[in-house]
């Protein structure tokens, strides 16, 4: 008895010493794990899957103007979407890419075959990299597209990266035309080995073609549209194949990036300094989708967004009545995943990046006036209301005044000509914010400009804009500073605008410094200074709501130079992973 008591109590102690380095060893592992997951909490992830046995690539996710799956396949409309040119002619076109869904990751060699409808104007295109669309060019990278000529004739154009000799228009580097058995469906199979294509149509192999590199990222998304007025066309099949043993082929969603605000992030900081105000940034999808570094900027940084150009109305509406929001539902809800509830839709009404049919519309007769009026509201309350509770402030007049080069307050030229203004002359800035509050009562509406964080005339002509707009009782919540410093004369000086913060709170309306970036041809010290004092002067002033900088990444500061060149512009806060002074200094104007 005795002997059997000494040794179940012997037992049960062995039980409580187990139990208690068990628990301290859940303790430990739970604590590493928390210190790991702290240090890559910032880090993006999104889950690649093995690509399914069969290839599959059609059954996956489309987010695509103008494509939608449906039980034969993928139906591709015409959607002539294009990014125009100012004047309203040519416009280069700008054919959809899936970006927020599905492509691949590959090594090694592969190939994809299609099968498409043999309809002229059907094409396919697979990007190496994705094009950058900004809203005066589109920055072809590495691609090569397929397009049906004609019933027996494949097109075959091919971009390989290097410069365009003019960016708004820039020429494949090579073309072939390839012939197949004429059919109702092209089985098209593109085999990629050994730096060379094989284009295998209908079973026959057709030619080989240089591979230029195209896929020499490791990546493959995927494009189609359809050339001709009208025309949709189907896409049955689409898979991809491994070619050598070595090779590896995944699939990522655009859907499932997931990155985590860094506790050092410049919205972090803020809410701790001032609950409730934001940090943004303007956005741009194709870098948002395929660079990890600009994701894990952008994410661990930022609490709202500015679409750059993808919200502008030439992307929105390029042909009368056909509207495109799947790319930005998709967007908005990539955010939203990512705790970035705030955006910013830029911009309603708008003197560019406007489709042709918009700016060539008459306003020579009163009825041709009533028809822009009537063309305007419709806008409004249709994006307005189809974003009604997901976007949260709209920029709903953007860039109202005339251009400086133009601007004249002795003449009376002060406004901005275009079609809304030929039409309705100022009225329609009142008409388009209460057709937006109509269509959005709890969105925050705003007119945003450029130049008014100097004292002048412009300044004048805005405070006395929207000071008539309050006794007209428009529903204007504030007026966006845009904060653009191209030149040393653009230079901000805090205590102007501090007091332009007043006069508008005096008014009742607030401020957001909506799309600040800084020249850097003083150094990159007066740029830090400038950013992180405009941003001090904003935090620190309730009348002033949010602080956005038109952009984050040098790497895509894209503008085209007078000789249509692709050009780099130095004015944002990070070079790739490296953050410029700015970004220390701001951090600084934040835990200030
Ligand atoms: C700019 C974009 O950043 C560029 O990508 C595009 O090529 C031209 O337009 N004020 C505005 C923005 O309100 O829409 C402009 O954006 C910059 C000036």
């Amino acid at each position: 008895m005795k002997a059997q008591n000494s040794t179940s109590k012997r037992r049960s102690h062995i039980r409580k010493i187990l139990l208690i380095v068990g628990f301290i060893l859940v303790l430990l592992a739970l604590l590493v794990g928390l210190h790991l997951a702290d240090k890559h909490s910032a880090e993006p992830r999104q889950t690649a899957h093995a690509l399914a046995e069969n290839g599959d690539i059609l059954h996956q996710h489309w987010v695509m103007p103008g494509a939608e799956l449906q039980s034969d396949g993928l139906h591709v409309t015409y959607t002539d979407q294009k990014i125009v040119e100012q004047n309203a002619t040519g416009g280069q076109p700008n054919p959809p890419i899936n970006l927020g869904g599905t492509h691949l990751l590959v090594t090694g060699d592969f190939s994809v075959s299609a099968t498409m409808q043999t309809m002229p104007g059907a094409a396919l295109q697979l990007y190496g990299q994705v094009p950058l669309v900004s809203d005066e060019f589109r920055v072809e990278r590495p691609s090569i597209r397929f397009t049906i000529a004609n019933d027996h004739t494949l097109a075959v154009a091919m971009w390989d990266g290097s410069p365009a000799h003019d960016l708004a228009n820039p020429a494949p580097t090579l073309t072939q035309a390839f012939t197949f058995t004429p059919g109702d469906n092209l089985k098209l199979t593109m085999q990629r080995q050994n730096g060379q294509l094989a284009i295998v149509l209908n079973g026959k192999t057709a030619g080989e073609i240089s591979e230029h590199g195209v896929f020499s990222s490791g990546q493959v998304w995927f494009g189609a549209d359809s050339e001709q007025p009208g025309a949709t066309w189907v896409l049955s099949h689409l898979a991809a194949t491994k070619l050598s043993s070595s090779t590896s082929i995944q699939t990522l969603d655009g859907a499932d990036i997931r990155v985590a605000a860094s506790p050092q992030g410049l919205q972090t900081l803020a809410t701790a300094k001032r609950p409730g105000f934001l940090v943004g940034t303007a956005l741009a999808p194709a870098p948002l989708y395929s660079d990890a570094t600009y994701q894990k900027t952008f994410f661990g940084n930022f609490g709202m967004f500015t679409p750059e150009n993808a919200l502008k109305r030439q992307f929105i509406e390029p042909q009368p009545g056909q509207y495109h929001f799947a790319p930005m539902d998709a967007l908005i809800a990539l955010a939203k995943q990512n705790d970035i509830t705030h955006i910013n839709g830029h911009a309603l009404i708008f003197g560019e990046a406007n489709p042709a049919y918009l700016t060539n519309m008459a306003t020579n007769t009163f009825a041709a006036r009533q028809a822009v009026e009537q063309n305007m509201d419709n806008y409004i309350s249709t994006v307005v209301g189809h974003f009604k509770g997901r976007i949260t402030s709209w920029d709903v007049v953007n860039e109202p005044l005339a251009d400086y080069d133009t601007f004249d307050e002795t003449s009376g030229h002060i406004y901005r000509d275009h079609t809304y203004y030929h039409a309705m002359g100022e009225s329609y800035i009142a008409e388009a914010l209460r057709t937006a509050h109509a269509a959005d009562p709890n969105a925050a509406l705003y007119i945003n400009e450029y130049g008014l964080e100097q004292n002048g005339p412009r300044w004048d002509t805005m405070l006395a804009l929207v000071t008539s707009l309050k006794q007209q009782g428009a529903p204007l919540t504030g007026i966006g500073f845009q904060a653009h410093e191209y030149e040393a004369s653009d230079k901000i000086d805090t205590n102007v605008l501090k007091a332009h913060f007043k006069q508008l709170a005096a008014l009742g309306l607030n401020a957001r410094i909506s799309e600040m970036d800084v020249y850097d041809d003083d150094g990159q010290q007066v740029q830090a200074t400038q950013y992180s004092a405009v941003l001090d002067a904003c935090i620190s002033d309730r009348t002033c709501v949010s602080y956005t900088t038109w952009g984050f990444d040098n790497e895509y500061d894209l503008w085209q130079d007078d000789n249509r060149q692709l050009q780099y512009g130095k004015t944002l806060l990070w070079d790739g992973d490296k953050p410029t002074p700015a970004v220390a200094a701001m951090r600084a104007a934040l835990q200030k």
